[in-house]
């Protein structure tokens, strides 16, 4: 049979001799290694399904391959899937070029604008007609538009314009779409690259099902200064972690291509070293050296690039003096010259008006010219393009070609989604039933919420609780469920099936059996609710104290001068704890908080951000020991905010302080406080311990094509099954530039049995000795480097050294 769709044939027919006949067959194509073949030999001996993508074969030429005398029987038929207008035999460059011979300057310019719905991160632009500008084709995309319903509507809209172009629907998917999941930077203290995989893909599930095309995220901007609210929607300040979540969630969310609908375009953003904002404050300036930017903001961006991320959103700061979204070096050289983005560049929202409020720009006219010659594509919101980018072209000041290119590229996205195919692909009702409503995902959302979890404290293991105990649950945070979805969670109306923290341990203590009291505010300065606390503390064998941020306390422009828990929260743990009942504290938060005198004080902390949908169940499950906590922090927590950045892979100095943290004078560190972290990066607790041992390099000496074998024994001292974070950090000695004290290079996550070992291997190769050095050559100098294996960036365990040659 002959099936014959918009993008591959499907032909189906029996040969009749032998697999040779079969090979001149396939040879006689001239495009035969786009043939693939499925079933050889098994639905029927002789049957043969081949799929033959029509990009790049003439149906011609399929024909001919079916006319040869070795066929005993063929069947022919041509399936009723229809032609689109732009379907054909064409790749989809043609594609492209056929339809934009069609388009007026006006309409190519429409494909690069992009207008919010109602609801907004930032200033609407007057509404106008926007409807009536997507049937004039003035319209290349729209977020915040969400549901199968909406999304159709609108979509039918823009199938009555001249050249029947389908909208992009783009919305913030950043931590699950219906199913909510931990904030990003929860996710990434899990370590586990295959969770946050599945969660960004179960995002898109859902989303896809919902008439939505694309996501705007993953974010992967490194961030080391926990006042920036934005620090929660990241993986936090490592680099080499960063790139490898970077990867998974790309993958995650554009699934097994763009195509498939229930893939949506991911969005690495916000292009670049936003970050960096000097002083935390969100849209801040970034000033920032070659090194670092090229060394710790960028590398994530690329590992975007390279899973295949499809579009990049740019970003509202400046870069030495450079605003994002009009810098050329970033977009053009390296993202689309030296890196081979293919994809598109949204602004972020409004940032190439803002360009005149830097002070880049002159006005709206000036900022357009800035931005497509600098090489961003589509303008979220600001207008700049719509109302200035065709007169600026018929003025001989931007060339045609920027928009041509521009324009290309966000069409390239649209064929590659399918969307000419059926507009309305990603509008089934039915599937978004479906798919909104799936109870496996909800599953995955409690294991990944437990698995982000970070266990800090754990005095004389009063963690796990059994059952038996009667537990009071204390705290602002305890009934709540909104602030479990954090900041940038998919507006819905309904939150009832969020799981609170209250109802997740009394699922599974049993009603009646968990006593509660509020105690105070997130952040307002009563204490009216301290006596009751106090008292329904005393009634309890064990009390959890639940405190920490409101969901706007960190976010989009939730920079905060103060990271310390806010209100009176700490007061209330401290009368709380002065009953001499053993305490639990619950930290949720979207950024790392400074909580020393808790750090110092209770027995045991428990680090759980904001967890998602199902966040009780998840903190039930570590509360009671059903699940050992394993995350480990991808973020320093600081002490004081005057310590910030507190990142652990700081560069020496000529006086570096005392390796055990204390104050020495004339030193590099403060004299009022030591320069350590209260919590390091990579750090966490488990309810079992890890012994490493027997560290073996399989070389102590390379040549730069070769590698470095690193394998140690990681054991399980303890009474319980755990999972460990094992990482590998790596100094170079001596360089001609400064390097970094250490840097992550590996890390494996490990489950172990009671008593059981295993020999984990982490590999060392060129690459990973490589840094910028004053050319910016990315090169790995000869030289003695020291190689450091532990259970986080200060618990060090076994160390040995090697020589590149
Ligand atoms: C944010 C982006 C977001 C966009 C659209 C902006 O304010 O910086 O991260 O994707 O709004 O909501």
């Amino acid at each position: 049979m002959i099936n014959l769709c918009t993008q591959s044939i499907r032909v189906c027919f029996t040969l009749n001799p032998s697999p040779a006949c079969r090979c001149k067959c396939v040879r006689f194509l001239p495009f035969r290694s786009n043939i693939s073949m499925f079933g050889t030999g098994k639905r029927t001996k002789d049957a043969f399904l081949w799929i033959i993508n029509l990009n790049q074969i003439h149906l011609n030429q399929i024909l001919m391959i079916l006319k040869p005398k070795h066929y005993s029987f063929l069947l022919l038929c041509v399936g009723l899937v229809p032609f689109s207008a732009y379907a054909k035999d064409k790749t989809i460059d043609q594609k492209v070029d056929e339809l934009m011979a069609k388009m007026t300057l006006e309409e190519k310019v429409g494909q690069l604008n992009q207008y919010s719905s109602s609801w907004a991160t930032g200033p609407v632009s007057p509404e106008g007609n926007k409807m009536q500008e997507v049937q004039d084709g003035k319209v290349g995309s729209l977020l915040n538009v969400k549901g199968v319903e909406k999304t159709r509507a609108i979509q039918e809209i823009a199938m009555k314009s001249r050249l029947k172009i389908p909208l992009i629907f783009g919305l913030d998917v950043i931590h699950g779409y219906k199913t909510t999941f931990p904030i990003p930077l929860a996710e990434a203290a899990s370590w586990d690259l295959g969770a946050m995989e599945q969660s960004a893909r179960v995002a898109a599930v859902e989303a896809s099902a919902s008439g939505i095309h694309w996501t705007f995220a993953p974010m992967v901007d490194i961030a080391r200064d926990p006042r920036w609210g934005r620090v929660m929607e990241g993986a936090g300040e490592d680099t080499y972690l960063g790139c490898a979540i970077a990867k998974a969630r790309v993958h995650g969310f554009q699934g097994n291509g763009l195509g498939n609908t229930d893939a949506i375009m991911a969005c690495a953003k916000h292009f670049a070293a936003y970050g960096a904002a000097i002083g935390g404050r969100d849209y801040n300036a970034v000033d920032i050296s070659p090194r670092t930017l090229l060394e710790v903001y960028l590398p994530p961006f690329k590992a975007a690039v390279d899973a295949g991320a499809a579009t990049f959103m740019n970003s509202f700061n400046s870069i030495n003096g450079v605003p994002a979204t009009g810098n050329a070096y970033i977009q053009r050289e390296l993202l689309k010259g030296q890196w081979g983005f293919k994809g598109f560049v949204v602004s972020d929202w409004g940032s190439i008006g803002e360009m005149v409020a830097h002070g880049y720009a002159a006005d709206a006219a000036d900022a357009a010219v800035k931005a497509i010659t600098a090489g961003s594509d589509m303008d979220m919101e600001s207008r700049c393009y719509p109302l200035n980018l065709a007169q600026l072209v018929r003025d001989g000041k931007v060339s045609e070609n920027l928009v041509n290119d521009a324009c290309r590229r966000v069409l390239v996205k649209k064929f590659e989604l399918g969307l000419f195919d059926d507009p309305y692909r990603f509008c089934n009702a039915k599937r978004e039933k479906q798919a909104l409503n799936d109870p496996q995902h909800r599953a995955i959302a409690r294991d990944v919420a437990r698995k982000s979890i970070v266990l800090l404290k754990n005095d004389n293991n009063i963690l796990p609780l059994t059952t038996d105990k009667k537990i009071a649950l204390i705290g602002p945070l305890g009934k709540s469920k909104e602030d479990m979805l954090g900041f940038w969670n998919v507006g819905w109306e309904d939150n009832s099936d969020v799981v609170s923290q209250f109802e997740g341990l009394e699922n599974r203590v049993g009603k009646g059996n968990l006593l509660y009291a509020k105690g105070c505010g997130i952040d307002d300065l009563s204490k009216d609710g301290f006596a009751e606390a106090v008292e329904v503390a005393k009634q309890a064998d064990v009390v959890i104290l639940t405190v920490g941020e409101r969901r706007d306390q960190s976010g989009e422009a939730k920079s905060r001068a103060s990271i310390e828990m806010s209100g009176v929260q700490e007061d209330l743990i401290k009368a709380v704890c002065a009953t001499g009942k053993p305490v639990i504290v619950m930290i949720n938060a979207g950024r790392p908080l400074v909580f020393n005198w808790v750090a110092d004080h209770a027995p045991a902390i428990l680090y759980t951000w904001w967890l998602g949908s199902e966040a009780g169940n998840a903190i039930a499950d570590v509360v009671f020991g059903d699940y050992n906590p394993a995350g480990k922090l991808p973020m320093s927590f600081p002490r004081s905010e005057g310590q910030i950045p507190v990142n652990y892979n700081y560069t020496s100095t000529g006086r570096p302080a005392p390796a055990n943290g204390s104050i020495a004078p004339y030193t590099s560190g403060y004299i009022d406080m030591v320069n350590t972290p209260k919590f390091p990066f990579g750090f966490g607790l488990s309810y079992t311990t890890f012994k490493y041992d027997n560290l073996k390099l399989s070389a102590n000496s390379i040549h730069a094509d070769q590698t470095i074998d690193v394998s140690f024994t990681l054991t399980n001292t303890g009474k319980r099954a755990g999972e460990e974070v094992a990482q590998m950090y790596v100094r170079d000695l001596v360089a001609s530039s400064v390097r970094p004290v250490k840097e992550l290079k590996d890390f494996q996550k490990v489950l172990l049995e009671p008593g059981e070992s295993k020999t984990i291997h982490f590999t060392i190769n060129k690459e990973k000795l490589s840094f910028f050095n004053n050319n910016l050559e990315f090169v790995a100098e000869p030289g003695d480097f020291s190689v450091m294996v532990g259970a986080s960036s200060s618990d060090i365990r076994l160390k040995d050294k090697f020589i590149l040659q």
